[in-house]
């Protein structure tokens, strides 16, 4: 499978927790830019070094401003609820409306070990939540409340017979969405 292949519902990478990035090298600077072109190249605005296959605790994200590289990031405060309809880039195609906490404060480093300190709500706190459940091995299915995780899992399950027939198990035939 390809650096650049963004792994879909059903990878186990998707599923496992991501290992904290003890050192910030040359290698972790080259996953950035690699991050960030399979960002633009979905397109999405967020994604988790998970989602193309490496185990460490890294998201890259863009909501207008220029790309972000966030490295060890947490959630140290949250507050409030805001639902909004969400997507994402390894369950192509679907989306749903989440319930969330609304403001987040989010702690990490950035790729010259500097401290990253951002408070924030709406959509940029929800690109956050989602990309550190993606390093946290969480899909946007967990999510959902239980009527529409049921529906979600018919879906996909009809989906991955779609996916197979048509020869794209990577689902990128069907990328385009955040
Ligand atoms: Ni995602």
């Amino acid at each position: 499978m390809s650096l650049h292949t963004i792994r879909t519902y059903g990878h186990p990478v998707l599923r496992s927790v991501a290992a904290e990035v003890t050192d910030i090298d040359a290698k972790v600077v080259s996953l950035a830019d690699r991050m960030i072109e399979v960002m633009y190249a979905a397109p999405g605005v967020g994604l988790a070094a998970n989602q193309i296959g490496v185990q460490r605790r890294i998201f890259v994200y863009d909501i207008g401003d220029g790309p972000v590289t966030v490295i060890n990031p947490e959630i140290v405060e949250s507050d409030g609820e805001w639902t909004y309809e969400e997507g994402c880039l390894s369950v192509p195609g679907l989306s749903w409306e989440i319930t969330r906490p609304d403001r987040v404060h989010l702690v990490g480093r950035d790729l010259d070990g500097n401290e990253i300190s951002i408070e924030t709500d709406e959509f940029e706190s929800r690109v956050f939540q989602h990309e550190l459940d993606h390093l946290n091995g969480v899909l946007l299915i967990e999510r959902l409340d239980e009527d529409q995780q049921r529906e979600a899992k018919r879906v996909l399950r009809q989906r991955s017979i779609d996916l197979r027939a048509t020869g794209d198990p990577d689902g990128l035939g069907l990328l385009g969405q955040a």
